[in-house]
This record gives structure tokens, C-alpha cells and sequence, in this order.
């Protein structure tokens, strides 16, 4: 392996700045073209091994570091991947191990920005995992900071690297093809069964320390039967099957609407519905984010399409189960997946058709070069790209959290100056009757609508719902600001 060259990274501000927060020397590696580099991945009892697949003896890295708050799961990752790669629970100590220069990370969505901030103030690039973020603040730091660092930042929004199958039907449709658009619907339509409820305290897997495991999140008892992967049914550790699955099409449905920001107002109607179990997100759900020029929806569904029978299968929408459709003017585009999309006219006949292949190779290769030119307008999901779709997945939840339970019918009349959301918050009430919950007994929640200052990333009618915005921080985990600033910590 070619030497790697060193140097201190940070000199003055910057460095005093982070160094307050830092227990580890900051380091960071000058790469020739041919230098191999060193690659870590925190949080592989699943995704992660997916990221170590391409950077272990590939695409120009070598893996010298894996990291788990799961002792188990360091304990297999090291006999799978071999005694060289070095194992840890604590990622502040992984990252004073000097032959990092890119990190990887598939933690629960709460880990993110820590993971990806104390990383950057460490010298590294980084993959971070879809949704980058776990609430708006936090999310916009880890932009700032890898700004301020002159850090590579990529998202795992695999999609974006789909530029000759989805990339074009995006600029097809945004040369106006089609006519202009007139919204954007996402759908998140899998199946999710109840994930059980304990009537007494979760007992801990004595493999996993907890403390570690729980980091900036609240901690706290759990009544679900699983630790791992449930967590995304758990507001204080994940967001939901809308910023779990959804946050693909989310960010897929934005890039066709071409929108920089977070949009302008929200609203969500929804529920956790059809069972009681040890979870809180949102099974079913309807967002409308009214962007200016066309909106955007999202329709999740976690149900079956009816009687609560899984046997039925999963609803679909115009074709799309897990996918996205545009309409235009003219016609519209649908996205099935993450590598394709096909172009209907307005009588629904197919006009043209983009089709690719699985995009998670491309997508980390595109992350390594941009790693080597240095230029973060060579990524394909930039952090900020990867922040704005997840913030719109988490504005929603936000509309969600500070809601009250309705009928069908005041529902209906609150949107009945809106034809669009009125027609999605329908078709979400007829699927729910199908699998035969009666809505005047089990109430959906109808969301606050929210106002936004897209320039401010702060909600301009409603105090709780900025309170929401970001969230006490555990000691010792808390994200630091990028201005320096001190943070509210629990
Ligand atoms: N891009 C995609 O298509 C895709 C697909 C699947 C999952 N994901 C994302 O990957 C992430 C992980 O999902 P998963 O299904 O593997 O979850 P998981 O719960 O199965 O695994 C998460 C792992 O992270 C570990 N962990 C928790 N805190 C940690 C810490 N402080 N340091 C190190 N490790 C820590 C856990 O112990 C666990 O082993 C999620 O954010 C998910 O949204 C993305």
C-alpha cells in the first residue's frame, strides 16, 4: 500500500472552535490519485455490510476499522473481515486511529450527525446514511461543518446515482416535455406488521452498551420485543417508514420538482392504525408540502390493502406501490424504483422509458472520486441535498407529533379549498375502511399546519413546533454547532 502523507488539518478558528468539543487530535490526509485509503464503518449489524462490500480491498480502500455499539456484532464483523480491521464500540475512540480517511455509517437514523460531525472534526470524509439527519437542526449543522472543513459528505440516496435512467427522466421532464408539473406525488407503500409491545421494561441484549446505543437520544425503557431496526418505530430514535423507506422517494420527487429548500407550509394527516403495539410513528400517513410552483405529497402506507389481512397484498396508487409519479400538464412520469422511470402521455400511453441497474456501486464510487478531486459539486447526493429531502420527511412528522384526532368529515371540510390533499387524506381514509377501522371510533390525527421561512429553517406560526426542530442532547452527545455556539443539552 503507498504511504499516505499526513498533516495537521485545522489551523486557528476553526480548530479552537472544534477543539473544545474534541477529545481526539484532529488529522487529516493529503491522497495522491494511486493512495489507497483507509476506510471505517460505524453500525453494520445490517446496511453497513453493504458499504463494507465496496470499500473492503475495492474501489481503491482498504478496511481498517468497524465499529458497533453491539459487541456481538464487532465480534462477527472481525472474523468476517479479518484480525487486521480493528474493532471498537466507541466511535471517539475509532476515529484516533490514524489510518482512517473515509468513514461509513449505518447507525439508527439518531447516530447520524454525531457520527458524521465528530468524524469531519476528525479529518475524514464521510457516508452517511438515509436520512442524514434526525431532526432539521442537526441536519443543517452536519452541511455547515463539512463546508467549514472542506469535508465530502455523500448520502445514501442511491437513487442520485441513477443519472442515465432517473437523471434523465428528470431533465426530460424539467426541459418541459411534458408540460409544466403540476405536483408530485411520492408513495411509501410496504408492509409493516406490528412489531409487538412488552408489558414490562425491554431487557437490554447484554451485548450492546446502551449507553452507547442510545447516544444523543433520550434514554430510555422500551416495550417493544426487538432493540435493533424497530428502533425506526420510535420517534425518539427514528422517523418513521416515511424517513425510513419514504425518504428515497422523498428526495426522488423533490429532485423532479427541482426545489432547493424545505417548502413553505406542511401539513400531515395520519396515524399509527390497525394495531397497538410498542411503537409511535406514523403507519399511515398523508403529507402535503404546498411548495409554490407544485406541490409535493407523500402517502405512506405500512397496512395491507384490506381486512388487515397481509394476505391481500399491499395497495398501489397509478402504478406506483414504493415509487413516485409526476404529473404534468401533458402527462406524467412514473418511478417504480430506484433505476427506472417511464414517461406516459396524458391518455396513458407510454412515450418514453429510462431503465439502469442497481445504483449503490456507482453511488460509493462516485462518493471515492469526489473524495479524490475534493470538489463537493462532484458528489451525486450531497449532504445538503441529503438534509433538505430528509427535513421534509421530518417537518411532516413534526405536523404529525403537534396534531389532534379528527373525523373523516371535519378532515374533509379543513381541506376542502385544497383539491389535491383532500383527495389524498380520501384516498388514506377509504384505505384504512377497507381494512375496516372505523374512523369515527379510531381517530386519525389531522396534523398543525406549519408555516415555514425556508431561509431560517424555522416555522414562523407555531413555538412548539420550533422547539421540535432539534432536541435536548444527552450529555456528552450532544451536536456541536458549527458556529461554536453552545447547545441545550438534557
Ligand atoms: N440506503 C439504503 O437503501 C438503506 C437500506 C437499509 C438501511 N439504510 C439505513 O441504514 C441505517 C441502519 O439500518 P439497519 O437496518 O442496518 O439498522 P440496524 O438496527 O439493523 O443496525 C444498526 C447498527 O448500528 C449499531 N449502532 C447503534 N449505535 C451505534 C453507535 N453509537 N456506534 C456504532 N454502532 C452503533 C447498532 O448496534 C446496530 O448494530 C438506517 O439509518 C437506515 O435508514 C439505508
Amino acid at each position: 500500500m503507498p504511504t499516505i502523507k499526513r498533516r495537521d488539518f485545522i489551523k486557528g478558528t476553526a480548530a479552537s472552535a472544534a477543539a473544545s468539543v474534541l477529545p481526539w487530535t484532529m488529522t487529516g490526509n493529503v491522497l495522491g490519485a494511486n493512495d489507497t485509503l483507509g476506510a471505517a464503518t460505524v453500525g453494520f449489524r445490517s446496511r453497513g455490510h453493504s458499504h463494507i462490500r465496496l470499500v473492503n480491498n475495492k474501489n481503491g480502500c482498504k478496511l481498517v476499522a468497524l465499529c458497533d455499539a453491539d459487541k456481538g456484532v464487532v465480534g462477527s464483523g472481525i472474523k468476517k473481515y479479518g484480525e487486521s480491521v480493528k474493532g471498537y464500540t466507541d466511535i471517539r475512540k475509532m476515529l484516533e486511529q490514524k489510518d482512517i480517511d473515509i468513514v461509513t455509517t449505518a447507525t439508527p437514523n439518531h447516530w447520524h450527525a454525531l457520527v458524521t460531525i465528530w468524524s469531519i472534526q476528525a479529518g475524514k470524509d464521510v457516508y452517511v446514511e438515509k436520512p442524514v439527519c434526525h431532526n432539521v437542526w442537526e441536519g443543517r449543522q452536519m452541511v455547515e461543518w463539512a463546508r467549514k472543513e472542506g469535508k465530502i459528505v455523500q448520502t445514501g440516496t442511491q437513487s442520485r446515482s441513477s443519472r442515465s435512467s432517473i437523471g434523465k427522466a428528470v431533465k426530460f421532464v424539467q426541459d418541459g416535455n411534458l408540460g409544466k408539473i403540476q405536483y408530485a406525488v411520492g408513495t411509501c407503500f410496504k408492509p409493516r406488521k406490528s412489531i409487538g409491545k412488552l408489558s414490562q421494561p425491554m431487557q437490554i441484549p447484554e451485548n450492546v452498551d446502551y449507553d452507547l446505543w442510545c447516544g444523543p437520544a433520550a434514554k430510555v425503557d422500551l416495550y417493544r420485543p426487538r432493540l435493533h431496526y424497530d428502533w425506526h418505530w420510535d420517534y425518539n430514535t427514528g422517523n418513521g417508514d416515511m424517513g425510513n423507506q419514504g425518504i428515497h422517494q422523498m428526495d426522488i420527487a423533490r429532485w423532479f420538482l427541482g426545489e432547493p429548500r424545505l417548502s413553505p407550509r406542511v401539513l400531515s394527516v395520519g396515524g399509527r392504525l390497525g394495531y397497538d403495539d410498542g411503537g409511535d410513528t406514523a403507519n399511515t400517513q398523508t403529507v402535503y408540502h404546498d411548495y409554490e410552483k407544485a406541490p409535493l405529497i407523500f402517502e405512506t402506507r405500512g397496512l395491507p390493502n384490506r381486512d388487515l389481512n397481509w394476505g391481500t397484498g399491499m395497495p398501489r396508487w397509478r402504478g406506483s406501490g414504493v415509487g413516485v409519479i409526476v404529473q404534468c400538464e401533458g402527462g406524467h412520469v412514473l418511478v417504480p424504483n430506484y433505476y427506472s422511470a417511464v414517461a406516459y402521455d396524458k391518455s396513458g400511453k407510454e412515450v418514453k422509458k429510462w431503465r439502469g441497474t442497481d445504483p449503490m456501486t456507482p453511488h460509493v464510487q462516485n462518493f471515492l472520486s469526489a473524495v479524490r478531486s475534493r470538489k463537493h459539486s462532484d458528489l451525486n447526493a450531497d449532504i445538503e441535498e441529503g438534509f433538505v429531502s430528509s427535513a421534509l420527511c421530518i417537518t411532516g412528522n413534526i405536523s404529525h407529533k403537534l396534531g389532534k384526532p379528527a373525523s373523516p368529515s371535519s378532515i374533509q371540510s379543513a381541506l376542502k379549498s385544497d383539491k389535491l390533499f383532500a383527495e389524498s387524506a380520501e384516498r388514506l381514509a377509504q384505505h384504512l375502511e377497507a381494512n375496516k377501522i372505523d374512523l369515527n371510533k379510531t381517530k386519525v390525527t389531522f396534523g398543525a399546519v406549519l408555516e415555514m421561512d425556508p431561509k431560517t429553517e424555522r416555522f414562523t406560526n407555531n413555538d412548539a413546533a420550533n422547539k421540535l426542530l432539534s432536541r435536548a442532547y444527552r450529555k456528552d452527545f450532544a451536536v456541536p454547532a458549527a458556529n461554536g455556539k453552545k447547545v441545550a443539552s438534557g
